[in-house]
């Protein structure tokens, strides 16, 4: 007798019957896209039997937002992914409401386990809570545990709430698990808490790791918390944020940096930075490779930008490049991973040309590119240097640097859309040295901008035609400057 399909049978039944569908030319090259429908967060990063695995936030009936589902790939080299089936439907009453964002973590017998929030759906005279879940697995079909939600709102001390209390990043050591996952205080705001268990089933609150006390932005969402160069960094994605200094208002994700007391459990916090300044970068999670590099990934769009965005494809939404993070003078600091050398072809290189007019080099355009330029500033007049990448007649995105003030203005007001919708970025890029160096990666639709090698990030999708090809370089007085494209394969 046949087995009535479950709700993940279905979702896998359906995913199977649109992978024949959709043809892998309308995708980024490397940049993930969901398989089908909408994606959002990535979760449950990480590292396991012998592959990269990434699940992501994802709605597979539709290019919108809908009941969260945890949608899968895996991959080798961080660049090439191959689509797994569906790990989670919401098809129990601890998640009937969603299976929102976690992580993942190998337990010592092997299994990966899951963590991840589960909702529960309003009711008569009750609104949604949110509450914390777990599910076990071989990297492929993950048995949820009977015990769900096995962290919830009357685990925590008074004042946090059972409204707000989401995405938990968990991770091993010292013999037990540990989670920060993030809640609304009544007063303080966005805060992080730390929870400690030795099964991954029964949990114990620790402590409060940080809070907005409402400085940075309302709710805080999808924390991870991590050892980097001697320092500890607590990232998190703040609602909500109003402008202020390096910070753009609204979504955006603050690297808060600083020393860890492992004994106590206490985080003392230094400096506080932006890790991404682009116009859609949210909600990125780290995990460790097995050569010891700290990985970041992002969903390359935010919560204000993804409501206007065209569905040109079957699919909606992308994940930025993984990024190598470090430190440097204190500062997190992000490069593509190296793996992207292999993705290299046609490398096409300029030693010290000098320009002023608008250039064009050739054998430098295109919309799948590694760029790098470096401006050698020293001894030249000029002040203004603009970069135009996805350029035809009548679009372009614009990139313009300020020498003299060390700033520089990332424009896509040009770039194709036609909604009134944030389009610019400004964001500090100083001379070094006599040096400034811009890192593009172009992958069809979007363009991520390492400024001084991974100092500042712009990260931003463009709506440009795919035709708009055109590359040029100009300074409004001579600027000696050095350019290595490498084509992407
Ligand atoms: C962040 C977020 C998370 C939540 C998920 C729901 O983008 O709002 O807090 O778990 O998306 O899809």
């Amino acid at each position: 007798m046949s087995k009535n399909p479950t709700p993940l049978d279905r979702v896998r039944d359906f995913e199977r019957e649109q992978a024949m569908k959709l043809s892998a030319d309308e995708r980024p090259l490397f940049h993930l896209t969901p398989l089908v429908g909408w994606m959002n967060d990535p979760n449950g990063f990480c590292w396991y039997k012998g592959q990269y695995h990434l699940f992501y936030q994802y709605h597979p009936f539709s290019r919108q937002w809908g009941p969260m589902h945890w949608g899968h790939a895996v991959s080798q080299d961080l660049l090439h992914w191959t689509y797994m089936p569906c790990a989670l439907a919401p098809d129990t009453a601890a998640d009937a409401g969603g299976c929102f964002s976690g992580s993942a973590v190998e337990m010592p017998d092997g299994r990966l386990m899951l963590a991840y929030t589960g909702v529960q759906p309003a009711g008569t005279f009750r609104r949604e809570t949110q509450a914390q879940c777990v599910a076990f697995g071989d990297g492929t079909d993950f048995e949820k545990s009977l015990l769900n939600p096995v962290i919830r709102h009357a685990h925590l001390p008074e004042g946090y709430s059972e409204f707000d209390f989401r995405d938990p990043k968990i991770w091993r050591e010292d013999g037990v698990y540990r989670m920060v996952v993030a809640n609304r205080h009544a007063e303080k705001q966005g805060a992080i808490l730390l929870m400690e268990s030795a099964d991954g089933l029964n949990w114990r609150f620790v402590t409060e790791l940080d809070a907005s006390c409402s400085e940075y932005g309302r709710m805080w969402e999808c924390p991870d918390f991590f050892e980097l160069g001697g320092r500890q960094v607590l990232m998190v994605s703040p609602q909500e944020m109003h402008a202020r200094e390096e910070f753009h208002a609204g979504y955006g994700t603050v690297a808060l940096i600083g020393s860890y007391d492992g004994k106590e459990h206490r985080f003392v916090r230094e400096s506080v930075q932006p890790v991404d300044h682009g116009l859609t970068f949210y909600a990125p999670q780290t995990t460790l490779a097995p050569d010891g590099r700290r990985i970041m990934i992002g969903w390359m769009d935010n919560w204000e930008t993804c409501k206007e965005a065209p569905r040109r494809h079957p699919w909606y939404a992308q994940m930025s490049v993984p990024r190598e993070v470090f430190m440097k003078d204190g500062r997190l600091m992000q490069l593509p991973v190296r793996e992207i050398k292999g993705l290299w072809q046609d490398d096409v290189r300029y030693e010290k040309v000098t320009i002023s007019e608008e250039t064009r080099l050739p054998g430098v355009h295109g919309r799948l590119m590694d760029l790098s330029v470096t401006l050698h500033s020293e001894g030249s007049a000029c002040r203004r240097f603009t970069l135009h990448v996805a350029k035809d007649d009548s679009h372009y995105v614009q990139i313009r640097c300020d020498l003299a003030r060390g700033e520089l203005v990332f424009d896509r007001s040009h770039g194709g859309s036609h909604r009134d919708i944030a389009h610019t970025r400004h964001v500090k890029a100083e001379v070094h040295d006599g040096e400034l160096t811009l890192r593009l990666l172009m992958d069809k639709e979007s363009v991520e901008l390492f400024i001084n090698g991974g100092e500042r990030v712009v990260t931003s999708l463009i709506p440009t035609p795919l035709a708009s090809e055109g590359i040029t370089f100009a300074a409004d007085a001579p600027l000696t400057v050095t350019v290595e494209a490498h084509h992407l394969k």
